[in-house]
């Protein structure tokens, strides 16, 4: 689709249309719509079996989808074989040549394409750079250290100057630092050459950090689709709203319009109605649902505060977590302990509630989400 110099790399739409793949009685994957648009990176986000890496062999080309078509810069590729798709991918679990140099490592697609050996040279050298590895073309896979090693993969898979790059769980393999390090690299490579880029991920906050869309999927179904910051605000769901980080729900009923986008939401606790403002969508009706609340909207104090919503409980446990502390509190009459996420601001000691201690838990109602699918 391009040629193998670096200057006439374009950023292309990509789509799947109606995509389905059954393996015997599993369901892979079912009727998927997605688009990413030009120079975006994507990331698909889910429990392990809901179907990613599917998705990725479908658009790779290294299966075929029962129903449906992969669609690239407004063309049907779905009949295209892997090499002819002008896509660059990075596996899962797949590690370099081992008996092979970095350089021949990142030269092998070059080499399969018959580009002259000058060529493969500067293009090597051009990827050793932008991958900050320059120099390391004579090293094998085993003197190199694990996010180095993934730098290589990812050099090797953009050295064909594809128009779509896949990545499957790039990072997985590495520990939490230099996990976080390969995200901002990652990052930075993916929008200095503005390549439409599909990523896989089980880790929310990887998710969440590197995307421009995030797509939660779970048993073969996409669920939600949105930038990261509205999958995470405004979940549809109850297991969006759960798989991406922690959330406190609540069972109760909408009661009333009140003007204004804001509604009254009875709980019930124990003996006692309470009744919690929540900022919901027009077409919210009146009657059962869910509300969630993330840990941390709430604020935990002392003393009871004058607005917004307020719950009081009893602290269950407290943990400190470094930029902050976690609280789980009873409330009386509800079984699932609420939790709450403080930020740590000061060095010299923030008020930290002890177990035992009576709290009282506030937050605004347009930190309330109504849960509006099952
Ligand atoms: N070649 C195959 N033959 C039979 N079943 C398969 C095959 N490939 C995948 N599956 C099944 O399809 C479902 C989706 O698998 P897939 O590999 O896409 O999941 P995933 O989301 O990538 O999971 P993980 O996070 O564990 O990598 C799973 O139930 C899996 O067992
Ligand atoms: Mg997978």
């Amino acid at each position: 689709m391009n040629s193998t110099t670096g200057a006439s790399r374009r950023s292309l739409e990509l789509r799947l249309e109606g995509v389905s793949k059954r393996f015997g009685t599993v369901t892979a994957l079912e009727r998927a719509d997605l688009t990413v648009e030009p120079g975006l990176l994507l990331s698909l986000l889910g429990p392990s079996g809901c179907g990613k890496t599917t998705t990725l062999r479908i658009i790779a080309g290294f299966e075929a989808p029962d129903t449906g078509q992969v669609v690239i810069d407004g063309h049907d590729v779905s009949l295209l074989p892997p090499n002819k798709r002008g896509l660059g991918m990075v596996f899962q679990n797949y590690s370099l040549f081992p008996h092979m140099t970095v350089g021949q490592n990142i030269a092998f697609g070059l080499k399969m394409a018959r580009t002259g050996a000058d060529e493969i040279r500067r293009r090597v050298g051009e990827m050793l750079d932008l991958v900050h590895l320059p120099g390391h073309e004579e090293r094998f896979p085993h003197q190199l250290s694990g996010g180095q090693q993934q730098r290589v993969a990812l050099a090797r898979s953009l050295v064909t100057n594809p128009s779509v790059l896949l990545l499957d769980e790039p990072l997985g393999a590495l520990d939490k630092n230099l996990r976080e390090n390969m995200q901002f690299e990652l990052r930075r490579i993916q929008q200095t050459l503005g390549i439409t880029t599909i990523l896989v991920t089980h880790d929310q906050e990887e998710a969440l950090t590197l995307s421009d869309r995030v797509v939660v999927m779970n048993e073969g179904r996409i669920l939600q689709v949105g930038a990261p910051n509205d999958v995470y605000e405004y979940p549809r769901t109850r297991f969006v709203s759960e798989f991406l980080g922690t959330s406190n729900l609540f069972e109760g009923r909408i009661e009333a319009r009140n003007g204004g986008g804001a509604r009254n939401f009875a709980v019930q606790l124990a003996d006692r109605t309470m009744v919690l403002r929540v900022t919901a969508e027009d077409d919210v009706a009146e009657g059962p649902a869910t509300m969630a609340v993330r840990p941390e909207k709430m604020t935990p104090s002392e003393h009871r505060p004058e607005n917004g919503n307020v719950l009081e409980g009893q602290v269950l446990g407290h943990v400190f977590r470094g930029s902050y502390h976690a609280y789980e509190v009873t409330l009386a009459g509800r079984e699932d302990p609420v939790f709450v996420y403080s930020q740590a601001r000061s060095r010299s000691g923030d008020q930290v509630f002890k177990p035992g201690q009576r709290v009282h838990l506030s937050w605004s109602e347009e930190d309330s989400v109504i849960l509006t699918q099952d």
